[in-house]
């Protein structure tokens, strides 16, 4: 009888985590440009792929192949890729799927890096891309009915935590023909499935989450066997690929993946309560909130609501310079999801390349943080917010 296994359990009891050769409960890292071969034979089947082997680590490595099982196996996927960066993986995925004369649907509140792809770099490959508002499902559903080749979507989204109804958008731009990519870096296969939603591709920023330590840069896609073998090819071609010692890192990463999340979820969550009732606080954006707009999908798709939330504070740009240097449980950095809490403002972070009024169409109030809370107490991190907002 098979089992359907929890993610905690698989992140820590696959099979194919433990190294055929030594036993070795922690993968070794297999720190090799190449690979060695008794007989030309042998290393030209391997080479053809018609018998098991690695030959250069630009395109397949041990230790990648453990952390890409392990990834898979999280996201219920047949098959994953690894990549440099979160960004290399968006842009490998893209290239692969798409080609000059296709059509790409996304949405304006995609990561800052992945807007500008869709703005500034597929059209100069004559690849047609239609940016809808966020918010405005009726427009997304209308650019998915003129017909379009691949729907990329991140849910939640960064900065302003909107929820899209993954189901419902697959569903549509699957009537079409198109393939359906989620970026899943916000919310971590521990509190969203895509694949499970009808999705085709998921693609993780490893360098958030997935490591959560701060210490190694990473990105991986996930899917069915076919469109992953497409999307390393491009990788394998054009050499994004992830480094070995990160990928050891992001193994050790994914074995407290489980206990991290469930921690940031019920950090985040308390904290977007404790932020709705201070008057210096104009607005909380946390899908876990009732008042949240999109928090009936939320529920729906998501088994917590994560570990990043934002809010306006009522003085602006000037409140927000003020207010940030003054915590003392919080960095001001451009990173997410570590165990540390990681805060700033999105013209310093995620939307930095944005023009103002880029940010501003975007819905980016000149208020706006975006605390990606840690795994502290819970009663410090209010304290320390309530302590810097009384200081000013
Ligand atoms: C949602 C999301 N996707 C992709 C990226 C890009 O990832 P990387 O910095 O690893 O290239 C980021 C980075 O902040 C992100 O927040």
């Amino acid at each position: 009888m098979t089992r359907k296994l929890g993610p905690s359990t698989r992140s820590v009891h696959l099979k194919s985590n433990r190294d055929p050769s030594t036993g070795a409960i922690v993968p070794p890292i297999a720190e090799n440009s190449a690979f060695a071969y008794d007989t030309v034979e042998q290393w030209r089947a391997a080479a053809l792929g018609q018998a098991p082997g690695h030959i250069y680590s630009r395109n397949t490595n041990p230790t990648l192949d453990c952390f890409e099982g392990r990834m898979a196996a999280l996201e219920g996927a047949a098959a994953a890729t690894s990549f440099a960066t979160g960004m290399a993986a968006i842009h490998g995925t893209l290239m692969a799927l798409l080609d000059a004369g296709k059509r790409a649907v996304t949405v304006k509140d995609a990561y800052g890096a992945t807007y500008l792809h869709f703005t500034q770099i597929l059209p100069r490959f004559g690849i047609e891309c239609a940016v809808c508002e966020t918010g405005d499902q009726p427009a997304i559903e209308a650019a998915i009915d003129r017909g379009l080749d691949l729907l990329y979507l991140e849910s939640p989204t960064n900065p302003t935590l909107k929820v899209l109804d993954i189901a419902r958008l697959t569903e549509l731009a699957h009537l079409q023909g198109a393939v359906v990519v989620v970026d899943n870096t916000f919310a971590t296969p521990l509190n969203q499935l895509p694949l499970a939603l009808g999705v085709d591709v998921v693609i993780h920023s490893a360098t958030k989450y997935l490591c959560g330590h701060g210490d190694a840069l990473g990105g991986v896609a996930c899917g069915r066997q076919e469109i992953i073998e497409r999307i390393f090819r491009y990788r394998e071609l054009t050499g994004a690929a992830l480094d070995v010692h990160s990928a050891s890192l992001l193994l050790r990463s994914l074995k407290t993946l489980g206990l991290r999340i469930e921690r940031q979820n019920h950090n985040a969550l308390a904290l977007a309560r404790f932020l709705e009732e201070l008057p210096q606080v104009a607005r909380v954006h946390y899908p876990g909130l009732a008042g949240h707009p999109g928090h009936e999908v939320a529920k729906r798709q998501m088994r917590g609501f994560g570990g990043v939330l934002s809010f306006e504070l009522r003085g602006g740009f000037d409140a927000v310079k003020r207010f940030l240097p003054r915590l003392e449980f919080a960095y001001l950095a451009a990173n997410l999801g570590q165990v540390e809490t990681i805060v700033g403002p999105p013209s310093t972070t995620s939307h930095v390349e944005l023009t103002d009024e880029e940010r501003r169409a975007a819905g980016i109030n000149e208020g706006l943080i975006r605390y990606a809370v840690g795994i502290e107490d819970i009663d410090d991190l209010k304290g320390d917010i309530k302590a810097a907002l009384e200081a000013l």
